[in-house]
């Protein structure tokens, strides 16, 4: 959070420095569902009174919470810059990354709880274990047993662009837990680890997509896809989730990649 205080600006002419405008700070209430296992039998909310600028971000006031009113918020976060995916929370009631959410988006009342779908081990904390245990599922790697020799695997600009949407997943399963299909059926594989399949099914160079379709095949693969589009709302990479979803359907009923 910035200082209210004018600073000296330096002048171009070398003269006497003019004061730089006062940064404007307001007043937002940040109202976050807290759950401690260690004292709690279920969630709660609490709410705090932050100064933030309206070019924070809603991170920026989780961070002004976490160090000045109340330490024991327990929260994810990493790249601060919408790359690593770890702040995928519900802000306002919709998924999204807490990094990337400017406040005078946000509004001056913000609410903010775990993604769903996922155990919350503390306040903000979802196990993620579920999740990664789906998307390793669908083997999101590059399958091919021949010798590519002293060569690079060429392939051209149209085969790459067939799978470059899916190439920007940053797995913050903000997808699969704002899917309804999902809440209800956690055995579900879910939309991001479709999306990852998705990438190296369409890859011109990989061979595993026969397997990954017939995994996908199952009864907890894509036919539990209902088409709600909520995955394609909530992906802060603005990937097209559905259609990647409806790509591997058609690709398993007609049997061709
Ligand atoms: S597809 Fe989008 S919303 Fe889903 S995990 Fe990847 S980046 Fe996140
Ligand atoms: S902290 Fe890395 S995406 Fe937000």
């Amino acid at each position: 959070m910035a200082d209210t205080t004018t600073a000296e600006a330096p002048s171009e002419s070398g003269g006497a420095a003019a004061p730089a405008p006062a940064v404007e700070l307001f007043k937002i209430e940040l109202r976050i569902k807290r759950f401690d296992p260690e004292r709690d039998t279920k969630p709660h909310w609490e709410s705090y009174q932050v100064e933030m600028e309206g070019t924070d971000r809603v991170l920026d006031a989780l961070h002004e919470v976490k160090y000045h009113h109340d330490g024991t918020l327990s929260l994810r976060r990493s790249c601060a810059h919408g790359v690593c995916g770890s702040d995928a929370m519900v802000i306002n009631g919709a998924n999204a990354l807490a990094c990337t959410m400017l406040i005078k988006d946000a509004g001056k009342i913000v609410t903010v709880e775990p993604i769903r779908g996922l155990p919350v081990i503390k306040d903000l904390v979802v196990d993620m274990e579920p999740f990664f245990a789906q998307y390793r599922s669908v083997m999101p790697f590059l399958i091919n047993e021949s010798d590519p020799g002293y060569t690079e695997r060429y392939q051209s600009s149209e085969d790459r662009e067939r799978f470059d949407d899916t190439t920007k997943c940053i797995l913050c399963a903000a997808c699969t837990t704002s899917c309804p299909v999902y809440w209800g059926n956690s055995s579900y594989v879910g939309p991001a680890a479709i999306v990852n399949a998705h990438r190296f099914i369409f890859d011109s160079r990989d061979e595993g997509a026969a397997d990954r379709l017939d995994i996908l095949n199952e009864k907890s693969g894509v036919w539990r896809c209902r088409t709600a589009f909520n995955c394609s709302e909530a992906c802060p990479r603005e990937i097209k989730v559905t259609q990647a979803i409806e790509e591997v359907k058609r690709a398993i009923l007609y049997d061709r990649v």
